[in-house]
């Protein structure tokens, strides 16, 4: 049975007052709370076992590489990638796509190649794709979502051709919610001899991921959507693949041997991770796993379906609420627009009722435009939101409305 306010109780800020009132915190698809674990992690490796890694022949040193390469293989068993050294540890999503783009496109991408992206796509899995293209001459595309936010197939394996040599798509759309199909997405890139790289920063906070199962070549996310710290990010890729790429950063701890001349470079994962890396990050983001492991990914997955039937009810009760991104497959994301209320306005009233909703246009900027807006509001979900958190939400937008 999922005890949800036995898992709130190991969120410090849940208890914080905001404003004179509960802490009714929906903005997990920016950022996630932390539980006591994760924090406690940071400050016990602070405290007593904090050196840099993989460059001393001390206790603390030792302990704490012991520490960070723990890390790694905890996400390897939380991804299930057949090895760790198939898990880079990056500084963000962003910057995981980024050495993709950088790395594997710059060098496999040529004039008359096709890079095809879902119209959904958030910044950081778009803008380092234009980038590549524009540097390659290769032609970015991207396959339609249908307007209540679905995954549109048709024109997917309409755009899928053997011109197409990557396929990158995010898991779930930080706007629309939408769950895009990855496996199969996956399986139809492999099919036309593209590979495909997942954007999964929503998508792995929601459900369990298996990359084997998925079958996707990378798959990137980043640490503090996971109830982790920020700082960390993490790049899966397999090893066939990183193994022929060349480095993205260059610095310490990537080399093979350096003359004045010349520098040969080491195997992955190392190679792609230049100079002292986000350390005590990394191993909060391994106690943030284990904490979500010890709860099971299913059963955040089915607690947060059910609170999102609760929230698509009662929401109802709103009749000038419009939801932006119906599609039957979704996530924990509710982006919507209040009437013709502006969403800034929307958001102040909400916060001084200590609910927490973003506004703007998410980083993903042509989704929002392409449903018909330039700025929308957004609630988002985490395995801590409950009931009472959406009842507060809709007395809030009831509010809201009074004041115009
Ligand atoms: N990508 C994050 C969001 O959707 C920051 O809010």
């Amino acid at each position: 049975m999922y005890d949800v306010e036995k898992i709130r109780r190991d969120f410090p800020t849940l208890s914080l007052t905001i404003n004179g009132h509960v802490n009714t915190f929906l903005d997990t698809a920016a950022s996630a709370q932390k539980p006591q674990v994760v924090i406690d992690a940071i400050v016990k490796m602070y405290t007593e076992t904090y050196a840099n890694v993989h460059r001393g022949s001390y206790y603390l040193s030792e302990m704490a590489t012991e520490a960070y390469e723990n890390a790694r293989r905890i996400v390897k068993d939380f991804i299930n990638a057949k090895s760790e050294n198939e898990i880079v540890f990056t500084r963000s999503a962003t910057e995981s796509m980024n050495l993709v783009a950088s790395s594997w496109g710059l060098n496999n991408l040529h004039e008359g190649d096709e890079v095809l992206l879902s119209e959904a796509e958030h910044h950081g899995n778009l803008v380092p794709w234009q980038n590549a293209c524009e540097k390659t001459g290769a032609t970015l595309r991207f396959f339609k979502v249908e307007d209540d936010g679905g995954f549109d197939i048709e024109n997917f394996y309409k755009l899928l051709n053997p011109k197409v040599k990557m396929v990158a798509v995010t898991g779930m759309s930080n706007v629309l919610g939408t769950v895009f199909p990855i496996k199969e997405i996956a399986h139809a890139a492999h099919l036309a001899g593209a590979l495909c790289l997942v954007d999964a920063c929503q998508s792995i906070v929601h459900t369990p991921t298996d990359v084997q199962d998925i079958g996707c070549d990378f798959l990137a996310f980043s640490g503090h959507k996971l109830y982790g710290p920020s700082g960390i990010g993490c790049l899966y890729g397999k090893y066939d693949l990183l193994a022929q790429m060349p480095p993205y950063q260059f610095g310490g701890d990537m080399i093979e041997n350096v003359t004045y001349e010349k520098t040969t470079f080491t195997i992955p994962p190392a190679r792609f991770e230049a100079g002292t890396p986000a350390i005590v990050q990394a191993v909060g983001l391994g106690a943030a796993l284990q904490y979500l492991q010890s709860i099971g990914m299913k059963n955040i997955e089915a607690h947060e379906q059910e609170l999102i039937k609760y929230t698509n009810e009662r929401l109802k009760e709103i009749p000038n609420l419009k939801i932006i991104g119906t599609a039957p497959n979704k996530g924990g994301v509710f982006s919507f627009a209040l009437g013709n209320i502006h969403p800034q306005d929307v958001a102040f009233i909400l916060d001084k009722e200590g609910v927490a909703v973003r506004t703007g246009h998410h980083c993903a900027q042509p989704i929002v435009n392409r449903m018909g807006y330039t700025s929308l509001a957004r609630a988002s979900f985490g395995l801590y939101t409950n009931h009472a958190d959406i009842d507060r939400f809709v007395a809030a937008l009831q509010k809201a409305e009074t004041f115009f």
